[in-house]
């Protein structure tokens, strides 16, 4: 099999038949001349198929290491696909530390709908277990989580799945396929909010499905098409861009987030430093074991609000802002931003306080970063 970065540069990115052109052309027209009645032709409708979105489709599939690749508008659109697959009275168990967005998703719009969640701590696979009920059809979670930095065992969580007939789903929007593959260690389904690492640059919202069962498969397909969330064709042109660098962006964000999260953890002026290659991340051998370097998000807590947004302040490259996995540092206050759907009570106990902060470090000179890190201290 070529390596990672000859895959993303390769594959489903062949030079066009026609002409040649090395970059895949941007198949705007939505739709394809028939020519007789009753004729099968493979292309006929821009939202049931589209050439460039077909090419990006099989470059993420092959990225992460599945059979059949599904593209969405975004990555909410790609956790609502997945989530279709279950039905009103059945069960699902997802984590208890997550995006808030998909959060807010299941509680305010499924489990109205009859479909029962049970939100628990996914570190210990023994809770997952523990949670597993006649109904339960399907087991949700993120690694690592989103803000608090921990890890979920993909290898356990998979396992799991098999033994109890249970479908497993990884957001692995924060580790991308560069660091861990999930579908390797068992899991059925990975997910992306591809907005982030994948379009690497803050300019392009969608969200992707791979997965290897033709069953599960044709199920998405038929959701696809008839819900209609997909990406434009242009869209689908930037991440088949994109991708062609991720290896050496994620190489660049994983070396500078490792620096900066040693020197905040080095410093006594913030409480604690959230980051899975720090030796005192309670999950630092499984993240050795499970991923090939550590990411680029940081989570810092700063002691309180006061101290949260005096830190924000004094930065000049990290932009406040909502997302993450950018070429440019952004920083984040979860409480207030992402996280503010989360219950009050949920936030405290996972540790979302107010005076936690969440960096997104970007590629930019390491020098420059760390200056800036040294401002946010001298401002506590
Ligand atoms: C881990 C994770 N999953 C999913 C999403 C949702 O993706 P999108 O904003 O592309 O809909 C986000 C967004 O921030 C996220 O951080």
């Amino acid at each position: 099999m070529p390596g990672f970065s000859t895959t993303a540069i390769h594959t489903g990115q062949e030079p066009e038949k026609v002409t040649g052109a090395v970059t895949v052309p941007i198949f705007q027209s939505t739709t394809y001349a028939q020519h007789e009645l009753g004729e099968h032709v493979k292309y006929d409708y821009g939202r049931t198929i589209n050439p460039t979105r077909e090419a990006w489709e099989t470059s993420i599939s092959a990225l992460e290491h599945g059979k059949y690749g599904f593209a969405f508008s975004s990555g909410m659109s790609a956790i609502a696909a997945a989530l279709s697959l279950v039905k009103p009275r059945e069960h699902v168990i997802a984590g208890n530390d997550m995006y808030g967005g998909t959060y807010r998703y299941f509680s305010k719009l499924l489990e109205p709908v009859g479909i029962e969640f049970s939100y628990v701590d996914m570190t210990r696979p023994e809770n997952v277990s523990k949670a597993i009920r006649p109904n339960t059809r399907l087991i949700y979670c993120e690694t690592p989580t989103n803000p608090m930095m921990s890890l979920i065992d993909l290898a356990a969580v998979g396992q799991l799945g098999r033994d109890r007939e249970v479908m497993t789903v990884v957001d692995n929007t924060f580790a991308t396929p560069y660091l861990q593959n999930p579908l390797d260690r068992g899991i059925d389904m990975v997910l992306h909010s591809v907005t982030k690492y994948l379009g690497g640059h803050s300019d392009v919202l969608g969200g992707a499905i791979v997965t290897s069962h033709p069953d599960i498969a044709e199920h998405l397909k038929f959701y696809q098409n008839s819900y209609g969330a997909v990406p434009s064709p242009f869209d689908c042109w930037l991440l088949l861009r994109s991708v062609k660098t991720l290896a050496l962006r994620m190489r660049a964000h994983c070396e500078n987030a490792q620096i900066l999260a040693d020197k905040l953890a080095a410093d006594g002026r913030v409480k604690r430093v959230y980051y899975p290659g720090l030796a005192t991340h309670p999950q630092h051998e499984l993240a050795v074991q499970q991923m090939k370097d550590f990411g680029g998000m940081v989570s810092v807590e700063t002691g309180s609000l006061e101290n949260a947004r005096k830190f924000t302040d004094a930065l000049r490259y990290f932009t406040l802002g909502e997302s993450l996995g950018g070429v440019e540092s952004l920083v984040c206050h979860p409480r207030t931003m992402t996280h503010a759907s989360v219950p009050e009570a949920r936030r405290n106990e996972l540790g979302i306080t107010p005076g936690l902060i969440r960096l997104s470090v970007g590629v930019e000179d390491i020098g420059d970063l760390t200056e800036d890190i040294d401002r946010g201290l001298s401002a506590l």
